[in-house]
């Protein structure tokens, strides 16, 4: 079967790579133009192009027109805080179940970058809620999302989040705090029985007392895990890992609401059946 290439059309966030790789994330706007380092390039000139196209600036120099990833987006991303990495949201989105047209909570917003992922994952018929206490970092998250034109599927929220979140029943909340074990009650409020709650750590010690606060807030199903990702040198000849690695981000933790009320009722046996899965 031959699948027919689809244009780029207006409004499409393009990844414009250049000689030597140089790149630039653009939303296209009909008459509209992009100033380069290499010359300029009109936005008429790539709306109706095919995907992989190769487009000139007004002095000549080649540029690819590509659909960019969601790791090719966050690879540069202006930031004012640390930001979580590819190698952990895959996973995370994964694991927490996050799909198109999901209500789903995170705080902190930080500079954006998991809430540029999860926007994008929820499409234009999802939303993403999003808690940040510094204005700084929401300004430079909301700069990062309108500039990947994903602005409109997400709330951004100036709040700290030990005053609770707006939202009830949502289908996953993920944490980024320093202190994700002080909100746990505020999180039971939020997440819909059964859903997903998640959260990353960069400590050991920080792990140990969000478990302990999971358990006195009757979540189950808790997991732990950590992800490690090892780049090789593409060349035939000598094809080897390279020489460093990021060797820790943090601990991402994974766990469920229950009901205990009705569970127990329904089973007396549910604390031991808990201690198996927990
Ligand atoms: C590491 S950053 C989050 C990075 C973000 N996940 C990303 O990928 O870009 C942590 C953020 O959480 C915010 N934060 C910490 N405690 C908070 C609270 N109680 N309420 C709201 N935001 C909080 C901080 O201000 C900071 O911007």
């Amino acid at each position: 079967m031959k699948l027919e290439i689809m244009p780029v059309k207006e409004g499409d966030v393009i990844q414009l790579v250049g000689i030597k790789h140089k790149y630039y994330f653009v939303k296209l706007i009909a008459g509209k133009v992009l100033q380069t380092h290499k010359g300029i390039i009109e936005h008429d000139e790539i709306i109706g192009k095919p995907w992989g196209s190769r487009v000139k600036s007004h002095l000549g120099n080649p540029f690819y027109v590509f659909q960019p990833s969601i790791a090719d987006m966050l690879q540069d991303i202006p930031r004012n805080t640390q930001i979580m990495y590819p190698k952990d949201i895959g996973y995370i989105m994964l694991r927490m179940g996050i799909e198109y047209g999901q209500h789903v909570v995170e705080a902190g917003t930080g500079s954006g970058a998991f809430t540029s992922a999860l926007a994008l994952r929820v499409g234009d018929q999802g939303k993403v809620y999003s808690y940040e206490q510094r204005p700084d970092a929401q300004n430079q998250a909301r700069k990062n999302l309108n500039k990947f034109g994903l602005l409109d599927r997400v709330d951004l929220k100036s709040r700290d989040i030990a005053d609770g979140f707006d939202e009830e029943g949502v289908d996953a909340l993920f944490l980024d705090v320093k202190t994700p074990y002080d909100y746990i009650s505020q999180v039971r409020g939020a997440l819909k029985i059964g859903g997903y709650f998640g959260a990353i750590l960069p400590t050991t010690n920080q792990v140990i007392r969000l478990i302990d606060m999971l358990r006195r807030y009757d979540f189950a199903f808790i997991e732990v895990v950590e992800t490690s990702l090892r780049y090789y040198k593409p060349e035939p000849e000598r094809f080897r890992p390279v020489d460093r690695m990021v060797a820790h981000t943090g601990f991402l933790l994974f766990a469920r609401p229950l009901d205990r009320d009705s569970m127990i009722n329904a089973d007396k046996n549910i604390d031991q059946d808990l201690d198996v899965v927990v």
